[in-house]
C-alpha cells in the first residue's frame, strides 16, 4: 500500500481525489506513542492510507509532531511506499512562490527531534546509509505524473530542514544558500530517514510558498502564504492524482 503524508493545509484527501473514498479511518497506537490518525482510502482499485502530518486542523507545529509513531503506524499498516507533500520557502530562483520542486537531497538542520527508532540502551544502534535521502523510482515517478498534468517541476535542487516554528532571519537564509539549499521547510527530517530505517521508499513533493526570509520584497506575508498555498494544494492534487492513475 502507498501512503501519502499530507503537508500543512492538506488534511484529508476525502473529496480531493476523483475516485478515492476513505474507508476506515485507523487509530494507531505505536510504542513511540500515538494515536495515530490515518485515513484508509479506496478507489481506482488501489488503497491508499493517508495521513496529515500536523493532525486534524494542523494542529501540531512540524518541530512537535511524533515523526516515529507516524512512519511507525504506516509501516503497522502494510504501508511499502511514501510520498510526503511538504510546503518550503523558495531560495533558489527557480522556486517563487506557487513553484514545486521533487528534492534529491537535504540538509539537517533540526535539534533535538527523535531521529531513530533505534535508541532505547537495548537497541543496536544504526547507522544506515542515508547518501541519497530520497527514493529515486518514486522521485520518476512523481515527476512523470507531474508532466501528465503539463505542472513543471524542478527535478532536483536541497531541502534545508529548519526546526522552526519561527521562520528564518536573511543571515540564516544566505548561510543556508552558500550551503548549497534551494528551497526551506521544516518537516522532511526526521521523517525521511525514520522511513529508511524501515526501509520504506519515500520521496517529497515540496511546493513552495513564499520566498525565504529577506529574498523577496518586505517581509513574509502569512496572508500571501496561504492564497498561494491554496492554489498550489489544488495542483498538489492533480500530481497526486496523476501519480495514482499512473
Ligand atoms: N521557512 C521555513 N519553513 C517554511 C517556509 C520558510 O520560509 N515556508 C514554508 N515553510
Amino acid at each position: 500500500m502507498l501512503a501519502v503524508i499530507g503537508g500543512f493545509g492538506l488534511g484529508s484527501l476525502r473529496g480531493e481525489i476523483r475516485g478515492l473514498e476513505v474507508e476506515t479511518i485507523e487509530a494507531i497506537r505505536t510504542p513511540f506513542g500515538g494515536p495515530v490518525q490515518v485515513d484508509i482510502c479506496r478507489g481506482n482499485d488501489l488503497r491508499i492510507a493517508f495521513l496529515p502530518r500536523h493532525a486534524a486542523g494542523d494542529r501540531v507545529p512540524a518541530h512537535r509532531v511524533n515523526y516515529r509513531a507516524n512512519i511507525w503506524a504506516l509501516r503497522s499498516l502494510g504501508v511499502e511506499r511514501i510520498i510526503s507533500t511538504n510546503t518550503v520557502g523558495g531560495i533558489s530562483a527557480d522556486l517563487p512562490p506557487g513553484a514545486m520542486a521533487i528534492p534529491e537531497q537535504l540538509i539537517d538542520y533540526t535539534w533535538g527531534r527523535e531521529s531513530t527508532f533505534a535508541d532505547s540502551p537495548d537497541d543496536e544502534p544504526r547507522h544506515i546509509d542515508f547518501t541519497w535521502p530520497y527514493d529515486q523510482a518514486l522521485r520518476e515517478a512523481l515527476r512523470g505524473a507531474a508532466a501528465k498534468v503539463g505542472k513543471a517541476v524542478k527535478f532536483g535542487g536541497v531541502y534545508g530542514v529548519v526546526q522552526g516554528p519561527r521562520l528564518e532571519t536573511a543571515a540564516e537564509i544566505q548561510r543556508l544558500r552558500r550551503d548549497g539549499c534551494d528551497m526551506v521547510g521544516m518537516t522532511s527530517m526526521p521523517e525521511a530517514v525514520l522511513a529508511r530505517e524501515l526501509d520504506l521508499p519515500y520521496a517529497c513533493l515540496a511546493l513552495s510558498v513564499n520566498w525565504a526570509a529577506g529574498l523577496g520584497e518586505g517581509l513574509i506575508d502569512m496572508e500571501e502564504i496561504k492564497r498561494t498555498h491554496g492554489f498550489g494544494t489544488v495542483e498538489l492534487i492533480g500530481i497526486l492524482e496523476a501519480f495514482l492513475e499512473a
